[in-house]
């Protein structure tokens, strides 16, 4: 089959089975002549990276709801916006939103190139293909873990991940048409998502069941092939919880730079082998019977809870958030976890 026949046959797939996502312009009201919102494609897909639709669509709809354009995200509150990112990870995302919101409103409105799409903050080579081709139709290669497990199985390709990247990418240029190559992106993206599975992938139902080379040779549940992995070390440290007798809680706007940077949180130690105890002011801490545990990137975590109630104290470091201020929501996982272990020290107050 030639290379537009292959992509003929999934934009005709894409007609009928587009998934429905908030930020979609869907094939039949494109046809009618909808554009795609850059700012809505723009937010889905930072939001979209490292994290799943199902995971994304409620964050996506408060955002929006919130704000509701690039101007009015350009002016928020930048602990405003950490606060409703909180629980999404990958921090460093939510902080560059902000940046790039502001770099655009500064040049007028969204570039409308995968090249000055490529210069803004937060925005690497996926985004920039991703917005350029969803939202402004330049025929920009998209390739996301989807689209790499998908083109792994149409060639056959054997190499392991991440060596095979660049063998992939060609493949997944090659296709990509002149002609609605958003469509064909998300097109591609979807087709990983609901039928070329990890596993099981469904075969019998594909609309490249007949050019796929994996399906041909009975490889597709095999594919892609993966480099292991080195096991992630785990690293201790020590969060402090203080309670004031009037509710307020103690925290602490954890430096921009480093993990979770920019987000609300515990004072917490350092995290490594044996973390150095920094509690933010002296008290008698009591230490919690259970460790909060959390998975990082590139890391496990535990972390050991020392709690105190202390009266009216002025600490070293961070601030006490009256009680109607504090929402356990604006903070993020691993700090939402210690909370959530030690509640029952407060609960009858
Ligand atoms: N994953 C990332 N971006 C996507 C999109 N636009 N459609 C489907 N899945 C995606």
């Amino acid at each position: 089959m030639r290379d537009t026949a292959k992509t003929e046959a999934i934009l005709t797939w894409y007609d009928r089975h587009a998934r429905d996502m908030p930020w979609r312009v869907s094939p039949a009201d494109k046809k009618a002549g909808v554009r795609p919102d850059p700012y809505r494609v723009w937010m889905s897909e930072i939001m979209l990276q490292q994290t799943t639709v199902a995971a994304v669509t409620d964050y996506f709809n408060r955002f929006t709801s919130r704000w509701p354009t690039v101007q009015h995200l350009a002016e928020a509150e930048d602990a405003d916006v950490m606060a409703m990112w909180a629980g999404l990870g990958y921090y460093a995302r939510a902080r560059n939103l902000l940046k790039c919101a502001r770099a655009v409103v500064a040049l007028g409105g969204f570039p409308q190139t995968y090249d000055a799409l490529l210069k803004l903050p937060g925005i690497g080579p996926y985004t920039a293909a991703a917005v350029a081709s969803i939202a402004f139709d330049e025929a920009a290669p998209v390739m996301d873990g989807n689209v790499e497990r998908v083109m792994a199985r149409v060639y056959d390709e054997h190499t392991p991940l991440p060596a095979a990247k660049p063998v992939l990418y060609d493949h997944t240029a090659t296709l990509t048409p002149q002609d609605r190559p958003g469509d064909y992106a998300q097109a591609v993206m979807d087709l990983g998502a609901t039928i070329c599975t990890p596993r099981n992938p469904a075969c019998g139902i594909c609309p490249w069941r007949d050019i796929c080379q994996a399906q041909m040779n009975g490889t597709a549940a095999e594919l892609p092939k993966k480099t292991p992995k080195k096991p992630k070390p785990t690293r201790h440290g020590i969060v402090y919880i203080a309670r004031r007798g009037d509710g307020a809680f103690l925290l602490e706007t954890r430096p921009d730079k480093g993990l979770l940077g920019g987000m609300l949180g515990w004072p917490t130690s350092d995290w490594s082998d044996a973390p150095t105890p920094a509690p933010p002011f002296d008290a008698d801490w009591q230490k919690h019977p259970e460790q909060a545990l959390h998975t990082f990137t590139h890391f496990h975590l535990k972390l050991d809870i020392m709690v105190a109630c202390v009266g009216d104290i002025v600490p070293d470091r961070g601030t006490f958030h009256p009680k109607h201020r504090f929402q356990p929501a604006d903070l993020p996982t691993v700090m939402r976890k210690a909370f959530d272990l030690c509640q029952g020290t407060w609960r009858n107050d």
